[in-house]
């Protein structure tokens, strides 16, 4: 099989970037990128690089380069799978809210979607790679969705190439990859469709750093990995509690831990709790999975660690609502940052949306600034998180919810902020007048500058 054409479904935060830096490493092979999100193919395409959907360091300058020489975003789904050879499968695979395995279980619907059409339009031999994050033996499901919809006969490999950048530096994750894990069947011709994976990689990642594993141990190990990031994120919170009340420094405590060359540093930051489209949503299915398999202790233990991330969240929304509390002053709060990290435009499970309306549903009023977050996804989030919860009539609570454009329009009405995402900008904060009170739940201001910090 020559490869020439290439074409990914999910335009998002993974298929966006990943397709950019194949784009780039590989000018000889054509790649589309198809989404059935039109709205957002259309900003893909905009004149303006500054209203792209993804925003991550380095993206806009290998767009400027590729896009439309050989990256094309398109509207036209059907036709990107008919001329392509290898399809990447890169849509969204959230926790389930109903059905069998709700709030744990992926929901596996848009993956089926697309197996289904790719079964139905595809007219000659197809490599499909998994690069959602994808439970255990789904590359079983979508052979069989694909047996029963097969309209011209024609050949399919499915492979897994789960994908572990992190956002904020997914281009530089992209470049120098710790590693590329590739599965496929211990067939013939499994085995070639893997290569013809490793021979796109292998431009610029070296050989030793692609591993070729069995189609089942590259989806597991994706929600493997993911579980182990965010174990030690909740193990570091988990102690923050502790650290305070016996006048111990979480820093330094986290400094000490990951001094241990078996642990690591890393992901020891303490903060108001990981969040982020995937740990959670995979911790959860891994949960799941344990327990579909009568793995009962095995399921606590994992979430224990999700357990310990929604504790942090009511912390934080505790300490906050505490002090207003004994200080007996209006409730209205500034909350400084609404993505999850630093760096990207991505909102998804933020703890900023748990705490704000945690706080909203104790009486408070939330002003709300972040750099790269505008009103209406902040509003919308909020919107959603309330559609799950049920506690507020859906427009009511809304009132409460200011969001600015600066952190000085904020101190105008409220001098209480917190710190909820660890932009470098924020650091700046500690130069406002003594008046200002600040709650640092990243820990990154000096001690002596907030009322709080862990
Ligand atoms: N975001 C991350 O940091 C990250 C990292 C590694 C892996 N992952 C995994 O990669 C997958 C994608 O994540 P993401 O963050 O890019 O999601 P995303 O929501 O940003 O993008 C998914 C896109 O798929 C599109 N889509 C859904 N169904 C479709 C269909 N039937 N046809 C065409 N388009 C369709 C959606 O419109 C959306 O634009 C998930 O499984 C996620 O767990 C994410």
């Amino acid at each position: 099989m020559k490869v020439k054409n290439i074409c990914c479904i999910g335009a998002g935060f993974v298929g966006g970037p990943t397709m950019a830096v194949i784009a780039e490493k590989c000018p000889d092979i054509k790649i589309t990128l198809v989404d059935k999100n039109k709205d957002k193919i259309k900003l893909w395409n905009d004149n303006d690089y500054k209203k792209i959907p993804v925003n991550e360091p380095g993206l806009i300058s290998i767009l400027k380069k590729v896009r439309n020489k050989n990256l094309f975003f398109s509207e036209d789904i059907d036709s990107a799978i008919v001329e392509s050879q290898i399809i990447f499968l890169a849509v969204n695979t959230p926790t389930k809210h109903e059905g069998e395995g709700a709030g744990f279980a992926a929901d596996l619907k848009f993956i089926d979607a697309c197996t289904k059409n790719i079964a139905k339009v595809a007219t000659n031999e197809k490599i499909i790679v998994e690069k959602s994050t994808l439970p255990v033996r789904t590359a079983e499901r979508i052979k069989e969705i694909i047996n029963n919809n097969n309209k011209h006969g024609v050949k399919f490999e499915v492979i897994s190439n789960p994908e572990f950048l992190a956002e904020g530096t997914a281009i530089k994750d992209l470049y120098k990859s710790d590693r590329v894990l590739i599965g496929g069947d211990q067939t013939p011709s499994g085995k070639r469709a893997v290569t013809e994976l490793v021979n796109i990689y292998k431009r610029w990642i070296p050989l030793k750093k692609i591993l070729k594993v069995n189609v089942w141990s590259a989806e597991l190990s994706k929600l493997a990995s993911n579980a182990f990031l965010a174990q030690p994120i909740s193990s570091i919170n988990s102690l923050s509690s502790l650290s305070k009340v016996t006048d111990a420094d979480i820093d330094e405590i986290a400094k000490a831990v990951g001094m241990d060359k078996r642990i690591g540093k890393h992901f020891l930051k303490v903060s108001p709790g990981f969040g982020g489209s995937c740990f959670q949503k995979d911790i959860l299915n891994l949960v799941y999975l344990l327990r579909f398999y009568g793995l009962n202790e095995e399921a606590n233990y994992w979430y224990g660690v999700i357990r310990i991330n929604d504790n942090q969240r009511k912390r934080v929304s505790s300490i906050i609502n505490q002090y207003f509390t004994d200080k007996k002053i209006n409730k209205k709060v500034g909350l400084l940052g609404w993505s999850f990290k630093k760096n990207t435009n991505d909102t998804r499970e933020s703890s900023s949306i748990y705490v704000a309306y945690n706080l909203l549903n104790q009486g408070f009023e939330v002003l709300i600034y972040d750099p790269l977050v505008d009103s209406k996804k902040i509003i919308e989030d909020l919107k959603e998180h309330n559609t799950n919860k049920n506690l507020f009539d859906s427009e009511g609570f809304l009132k409460s919810v200011h969001v600015m454009n600066t952190i000085d329009s904020i101190t105008k009405s409220t001098k209480v902020l917190a710190i909820m995402t660890e932009w470098d900008e924020f650091k700046n904060i500690q130069k406002l007048s003594e008046e200002i009170k600040i709650f640092d739940f990243r820990n990154i201001l000096e001690k002596s500058k907030t009322i709080f910090s862990f």
